[in-house]
């Protein structure tokens, strides 16, 4: 049998996600009444970054569950010190000592990476500023118990677009639920390329310039954008000049800077956004609720805790049935009803060539020696791809071909007779001869002991 990871948020399904928050409303009328669901279970914790809510919430849903933990809250307590590799760790940790693993780690893609080599479900607890899928679906349940649907929805996404986690899981989801949302960035941390590339390729959202005149204060030195799923207007970013209105809010979604992955540390941050007394006085939030995946610094002001719209306690104390409900299907414990069938999305690796990933802080960069490049096709005319751990678009101006052993230009006709599994990237000719390969029109060489083709690897699930 297969084994389910939630690594991204589009591992599971729309129906999917409804079965849970559906399972969670049942866990927490009763949060002590299902000890026997994951009796003589384990699940590991391990976790290369500080965390209070995600980590104990975790453990707090496994314990009611019936089950044990096993944690490592600190990696600096382990033989990750020592050198040794994430993915050495996921093989010991789930062999035998555990059931299913709970990983937060600063490098994007090391969830997907640990699921590659874990005999035991993998669930991304937070991985770099790429995605938190359980935060998300702690996130939604609120909004399905708030306001009751999320379908067509006005959310604030609020603060630091560019290096949140879990805002870049929620967008993802917003979508394909089909809410609105209104991105109201501090300046310089909009949503990244990336994202706002894969919101618009793969769930056909198109973003435009929001007039958020009546949110106030909040959005008074932002540059908001409107993502709106439904695509009624076929404007193009920015060539509306007033922007579409935004009315009335459901809910705002407020985040820290996350100065622990800026690149200067957090001294380039100025006119932070801020929510307080005032700003939540803004007509169009007066039916609003106020959500923050905490911890919280100074962007949401301790003098609206009372206010009734702010729910971000609850919104914590609710992560527990909805880590139970996640844990309960990922353990096989409870089996969900729709059983949707996941399209499989296949990774290619790439064995040879220069690892084509931009982004520093991926996992396939930071563990270099250990892991393999891999990706995943996005357009074959001209040929793009993104990492397959990190999502970010590779860089590269040839392609080569593991067979043929030649390189071609990234945009010749060429490159798309080439087998997804026998590519290879080059940046540039230097790199491409170094690896034995040829130009096209050079004749062919002695044989080279270079070792050829790239096996494909199973992994991440599409959208539902
Ligand atoms: C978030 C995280 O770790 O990404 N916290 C959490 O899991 N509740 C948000 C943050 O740290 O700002």
């Amino acid at each position: 049998m297969t084994v389910r990871h939630l690594v991204s948020i589009d591992d599971l399904t729309l129906v999917e996600i409804r079965e849970i928050f559906a399972m969670a409303d049942r866990f927490s009328t009763d949060l002590r009444g299902h000890a026997e669901l994951c009796r003589g279970m384990i699940s590991a914790s391990l976790f290369y970054e500080p965390s209070t809510r995600t980590r104990l919430s975790f453990e707090s849903a496994m314990l009611r569950l019936g089950g044990g933990v096993l944690t490592a809250a600190d990696m600096r307590s382990t033989s990750a010190s020592k050198g040794e590799s994430l993915a050495d760790t996921v093989r010991v940790v789930s062999g035998g000592y555990s059931d299913v693993i709970v990983l937060r780690h600063p490098s994007e893609g090391a969830a997907r990476l640990a699921a590659m080599y874990s005999s035991v479900p993998v669930i991304n607890a937070g991985a770099g500023s790429h995605e938190h899928p359980t935060q998300t679906l702690c996130d939604l349940y609120n909004l399905w118990v708030e306001r009751g649907r999320i379908e067509g929805i006005e959310v604030v996404l609020a603060g630091d677009l560019r290096y949140s986690r879990t805002i870049h899981s929620f967008a993802y989801a917003l979508a394909r639920f089909g809410a609105n949302v209104i991105c109201v960035p501090a300046p310089g941390f909009e949503l990244p390329d990336y994202v706002v590339q894969r919101l618009r390729e793969e769930f056909g959202v198109e973003p435009q310039r929001a007039d958020a005149s009546r949110l106030g204060d909040i959005a008074a030195r932002s540059d908001a954008v409107y993502l709106t799923p439904h695509k009624p207007h076929q404007l193009s970013l920015f060539t509306d000049a007033r922007g579409l209105t935004v009315e009335r809010v459901d809910a705002v979604y407020m985040t820290r800077p996350q100065t622990e992955r800026h690149p200067d540390g957090g001294s380039g941050i100025s006119d932070y956004v801020r929510l307080g007394k005032d700003q939540l006085a803004a007509e169009s939030l007066r039916d609003a609720v106020v959500m923050h995946p905490l911890p919280r610094r100074d962007e949401i002001s301790a003098e609206i805790d009372d206010d009734p719209r702010s729910i971000y306690f609850k919104q914590a104390a609710r992560g527990v049935p909805i880590r139970m409900a996640i844990l309960a299907v990922l353990t096989g414990a409870v089996r969900l009803e729709t059983q949707a069938r996941v399209p499989e999305v296949r990774l290619h690796r790439t064995p040879l060539g220069d690892n084509p990933c931009p982004n520093p802080t991926c996992i396939s960069r930071t563990e270099a020696r250990h892991v393999h490049p891999a990706y995943k096709i996005a357009a074959r005319a001209p040929l793009r791809a993104h990492c397959g751990y990190c999502s970010q678009e590779l860089r590269f101006a040839l392609v080569g071909c593991t067979t043929s052993r030649r390189f071609h230009p990234r945009d010749s006709s060429e490159t798309r007779k080439i087998r997804p599994d026998h590519l290879s990237f080059f940046s540039d000719e230097r790199s491409a001869l170094g690896a034995g390969f040829l130009p096209v029109d050079r004749p062919n060489p002695a044989p080279t002991s270079v070792e050829a083709g790239g096996a494909p690897i199973r992994a991440v699930p599409e959208p539902g």
